[in-house]
């Protein structure tokens, strides 16, 4: 059975380059993960991308995301694959970040290639064999799985968009916003439609809404909120801001949403029902339930 978003990925034990991966261990308790198959050992293009995932372990690692690759050959094959790729130029400098240190999977009888439907039927290996196509499992600290993406085999994948759609999902799920196309952190962001104004004004500060012909509203442009409020406001520690480094900055906006309580004023007009719903939106920062 396809895995579809939102389902958990299932555990799994098996080799790898680093030794035996028990993956549920390995990622643990509150770490996203992602992992990329690849067709097989000693290609050009898997070389390419697993070099410049081994660049881009520090950005990964920000993110709280553990980086697991996938290819069906052995575990002693991938260690020999891995010189190579350190020495291809594609890692950056393997001095001071040491090449590809996280796992390559040894999936040789395509077992978990055939479990997580990596399999791409239009490229055969030398033996006739099935090659694993270039998918990307993104899965997230519940060990649901959020987002993935499946390239075939002579496609190389672009792992800045990756990081971009770890971004995104982090930040979708602590605020009630999406984001638009080709976005990055820092820019605007769409409130969702599901979320009144009111709720949208406490949570995400000033937003926009675009004129469009029709004179609906939805759409409903906001500043990046994790760029302006720090997941400790999120928390109610008014001394936790106040001693870091936000807390300058913050004080302002902490200044206008306690007055705003205290007043009233913000739901001013709302109804019951609305009200009810800024205030758990407040209370859990806009998050979403999974
Ligand atoms: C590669 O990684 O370069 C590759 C692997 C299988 C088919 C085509 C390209």
């Amino acid at each position: 059975m396809p895995l579809n978003l939102g389902d958990t990925v299932p555990d799994f034990s098996c080799d790898s380059s680093v030794g035996q991966i028990h993956y549920y261990d390995y990622v643990g308790d509150e770490h996203w993960s992602i992992i990329c198959s690849h067709p097989s050992d000693f290609t050009p293009v898997c070389s390419t991308e697993l070099g410049n995932l081994a660049k881009l372990l520090p950005q990964f690692e920000k993110r709280h995301c553990k980086v697991l690759a996938l290819s069906c050959d052995s575990a002693e094959s991938h260690r020999k694959w891995i010189e190579d790729i350190n020495a291809s130029g594609y890692c950056g400098n393997t001095k001071k970040d040491g090449g590809v240190s996280y796992p390559i999977l040894a999936d040789e009888e395509r077992a978990l290639a055939v479990k997580f439907g990596m399999l791409d039927p239009a490229e055969k290996d030398e033996r006739g064999m099935p090659l694993t196509c270039r998918a990307v499992f993104i899965v997230d600290d519940h060990k649901k799985l959020r987002a993935t993406i499946l390239y075939p085999a002579t496609t190389g994948r672009n792992f800045y968009e990756i990081l971009r759609v770890v971004d995104s999902l982090q930040l979708t799920d602590e605020y009630p916003v999406a984001t638009p196309a080709n976005w990055e952190r820092g820019e605007k962001v769409a409130v969702t439609p599901s979320t009144p104004d009111e709720v949208a004004a406490v949570v995400l500060g000033d937003f926009a809404v675009v004129k469009v012909p029709s004179g609906k509203t939805y759409l409903r442009l906001a500043k990046d909120p994790s760029s302006k409020t720090p997941k400790v406001l999120k928390r109610g520690l008014v001394e936790t801001i106040l001693g870091t480094e936000y807390g300058a900055k913050l004080l302002p906006t902490v200044g206008r949403l306690v007055v705003s309580f205290i007043l009233g004023g913000v739901f001013a007009g709302a109804s019951t029902k609305t009200k009810e719903t800024a205030t758990a939106a407040t209370q859990n920062g806009g998050r979403k339930k999974r």
